[in-house]
């Protein structure tokens, strides 16, 4: 039987509806949301997904705000403007888009972002929270989502071997960290492959869920995977295809088709972790909007 299709963005609508009731709550009280949006440069994929979030912004009601940089913007300018949002009260939390120019130092520029508006969880502060299961903290975006997504489609993650392929420290290693919480929602056994992991296929084929996280087309295929296992495709990869009206598609790091006649249930892409990963975003900033209207 082919595999339930899990639908992120359905399920990112959910959860939006209901955003957008706390996002009036806190209005009321004289407390308007505020999300900055930081990009430096061009690049085509980084303006689609600002585009996106503050698409989502926009229908729940949270005000953004647009801070576009030049390419050749220096560190010292982008730190100037990372200072500046620091200490703007209208903006509750602010992102800066990724990957940065080549000659800024991201790290640099992460570790000056005020740990109470990192909203993407990136800060060493935060990071450091999340690994010791302090709530305090915010969660990160697109591991979050994936979490999220399960449990709201009823996939429960306590007691199941969660295999995860790819270790950045966007995705891979933060989605780990959540994951073994012993807490409602986590409580899975981790498993983390890499490009240093002898056989992958070795892992994969124990898990009964399967997060692919590596950055590349068809990294995990039927054969890696057992009958009716979960499949999660955090990939988001532009391939050529001069038939397309853009001349690429969007496609995983999931080989969709082979994968979907044997697992019990698959995420798509697009329309999968994609969504999740900005209803994240949005609740990070409604959290750092709460903590306003507390002080
Ligand atoms: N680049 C790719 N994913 C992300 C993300 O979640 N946040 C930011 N800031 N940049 C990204």
């Amino acid at each position: 039987m082919p595999a339930q299709i899990i639908d992120g963005k359905a399920t990112a609508q959910r959860l939006r509806d209901r955003m957008a009731a706390e996002v009036a709550a806190l209005k009321a009280k004289g407390v308007a949301p505020g999300l900055g949006f930081v990009l430096a440069g061009e690049n085509p994929a980084s303006k689609a997904y600002i585009r996106m979030k503050k698409k989502a912004c926009e229908e729940i009601g949270i005000a953004s705000f647009d801070y576009k940089l030049p390419a050749e913007t220096t560190q010292t300018q982008l730190l100037a403007l990372v200072d500046q949002l620091n200490h703007d009260p209208k903006v509750d939390g602010y992102i800066v888009q990724l990957p940065l120019p080549p000659h800024i130092d991201e790290e640099a520029v992460i570790a000056a972002v005020e740990p109470g508006k990192d909203v993407d969880c990136f800060h060493p502060v935060n990071v450091g929270k999340l690994s010791i299961g302090d709530t305090d903290g915010f969660f990160p975006c697109t591991p979050y989502g994936v979490v999220v997504l399960l449990l709201e489609n009823g996939y429960e993650v306590a007691g199941k071997h969660v295999v995860i392929v790819g270790r950045s420290n966007i995705v891979g290693k933060p989605l780990a960290n959540l994951l073994v919480q012993k807490r409602k929602g986590a409580n899975a056994t981790v498993t983390i492959c890499h490009t240093g992991t002898k056989d992958i296929a070795h892992h994969t084929r124990q898990a009964d869920i399967v997060v692919a996280s590596a950055g590349h087309p068809n990294t995990v295929t039927a054969e890696m995977i057992r009958d009716g296992a979960i499949v999660v495709d955090v990939g988001i990869n532009r391939v050529d295809d001069p038939a397309a009206p853009n001349g690429y598609r969007l496609v995983g790091d999931v080989d969709y088709d082979g994968v979907r006649e044997k697992a019990g249930a698959i995420t798509p892409v697009p329309g999968g972790v994609g969504p999740m990963t900005i209803a994240m975003l949005l609740q990070n900033c409604l959290k750092a909007a709460a903590r306003r209207a507390a002080r």
